[in-house]
């Protein structure tokens, strides 16, 4: 049976009261980071929350996904405790700083990550290919994640935070730090995954693409709400009125004009012509140097969506593995092969495949190393294998630590965090 992902109201996220005040060394108040706010988010929403630096937004999604305990307030989160482990493995986290292992290539990253949400190898690694192609990082898979720029450590941050295909998502400032391109693409799967009736939480600055993906928005300021709602009624403004239409003739004009004015004395009247948004002129800037085939060293845009996350039959797994053992039996490399080996094959120009170096993940995951694929032969023979023996308490406290949770310590942070 399919796990309800709301509770009797459709309501995805309830939060009543909801109140976060850090304590100093001695356990008196230092800062109300979160002052009573109330919040209802209901299934295939796409929800901004917005306002200013230190107004709260951090400290409410921390709350959301169970790295903070509340001070005050209630919380419920696809209608159980946000403590609850199964909730957990039902959400997806990008962080506002991506805290990855530097030494992990992108196609760890995500095999680690998927093999904390306890997905079986073929899976994982299904998964891991689609998302690094949907994030325009195939070409970099073998690359540890410690040498990407910003931007592409967003760009393996989005595919960490879906590698779960889960049913609620929070990103927090997705869009920082990537061209205009990589903003588009990750607009378009937010959009995507919310009429697959997901719901995503996005907190962002970035007020443009809030403003083209967000269907309601909460803004908040020193840790309250002061204003709530749907994008379309807050940003309306009805004492105004706008016709469009094709590009008419002056004396067209004049004729319109000269009307309203006998109908409507003293109005304040505008013709112009609309503007297309900088972020479509750009791309279509792009568009056309891509297709006059201008060499670039930059970021690749990103492949299509990857098929699970469009809601494409899991059950495909188990046959799509098999054919690509057939497929890639010689290609793939030993389980001896270094992930060095493979970029160095790479960067001959050769279609790279994704190298998992399964000691290294074994040291990560607590899952014995002959778990994780190292073969294409062991790729099709693990999908009937059993999903890792990583307890859903174990996983959810790695994944605490490493996604800076209450109590998680900054000693990892500061040796893993770029
Ligand atoms: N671990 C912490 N200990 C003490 N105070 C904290 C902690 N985390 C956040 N705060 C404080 O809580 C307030 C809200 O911080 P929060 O990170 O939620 O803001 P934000 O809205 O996400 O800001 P930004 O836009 O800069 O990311 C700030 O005053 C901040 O200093
Ligand atoms: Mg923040």
């Amino acid at each position: 049976m399919v796990a309800p992902i709301e509770n009797k109201d459709g309501l995805v996220i309830e939060a009543a009261g909801l109140t976060k005040v850090f304590k100093d060394f001695w356990g008196r108040p230092k800062a109300r980071a979160v002052n009573g706010i109330d919040l209802n988010i209901r299934r295939g929403q796409v929800f901004g929350l917005l306002g200013p630096n230190g107004s709260g937004k951090s400290t409410t999604v921390k709350m959301i996904l169970g790295l903070l305990y509340p001070t005050r307030g209630t919380l419920k989160v696809l209608g159980e405790s946000p403590q609850d482990v199964a909730i957990k493995r039902r959400i997806g986290y990008l962080p506002e700083e991506s805290y990855l292992y530097r030494y992990l290539t992108a196609a760890e990253t995500l095999d680690f990550f998927g093999s904390l949400f306890g997905l079986v190898p073929a899976e994982r690694r299904q998964r891991t290919d689609q998302l690094l192609d949907m994030v325009g990082l195939a070409n970099s898979r073998n690359r540890p994640v410690g040498e990407f720029s910003k931007g592409m450590q967003r760009r393996i941050g989005m595919g960490q935070a879906l590698i779960n295909d889960p049913d609620l998502v929070i990103l927090d400032e997705p869009t920082s730090g990537l061209d205009p391109i990589g903003c588009r693409e990750v607009k378009d799967v937010i959009r995507l995954i919310a009429s697959r009736g997901k719901t995503v939480v996005l907190c962002s600055h970035l007020l443009s693409d809030v403003e083209d993906v967000c269907d309601e928005v909460a803004v908040l300021y020193g840790g309250k709400i002061r204003v709530e709602g749907p994008l379309k009624e807050i940003l309306a403004v009805h004492d105004r009125t706008r016709i469009e239409g094709p590009r008419l003739d002056p004396a067209v004009v004049e004729d319109v004009l000269a009307l309203l004015r006998s109908r409507v004395p003293g109005a304040e009247v505008r013709v112009d012509h609309p503007r297309m948004t900088l972020e479509n002129f750009f791309l279509d800037v792009v568009r056309r140097a891509k297709e006059a085939s201008v060499e670039t060293a930059g970021a690749q845009a990103g492949g299509q969506i990857a098929g699970y996350l469009r809601g494409q039959d899991n059950d495909q797994v188990a046959a799509t593995a098999a054919v690509l053992a057939a497929l890639n039996r010689d290609a793939v490399p030993a389980a001896s092969g270094s992930a060095a080996d493979a970029k160095a094959e790479g960067d001959q120009g050769a279609p790279v495949p994704a190298v998992v170096d399964t000691t290294k993940l074994a040291g990560l995951t607590g899952v014995p190393a002959q778990m994780a694929p190292a073969t294409a032969a062991d790729v099709a023979d693990s999908t009937a294998a059993a999903a890792p023996k990583v307890t859903d308490a174990e996983a959810s406290k790695r994944l605490a630590e490493l996604l800076g949770g209450e109590g998680a310590g900054d000693k990892g942070k500061k040796k893993e965090n770029k």
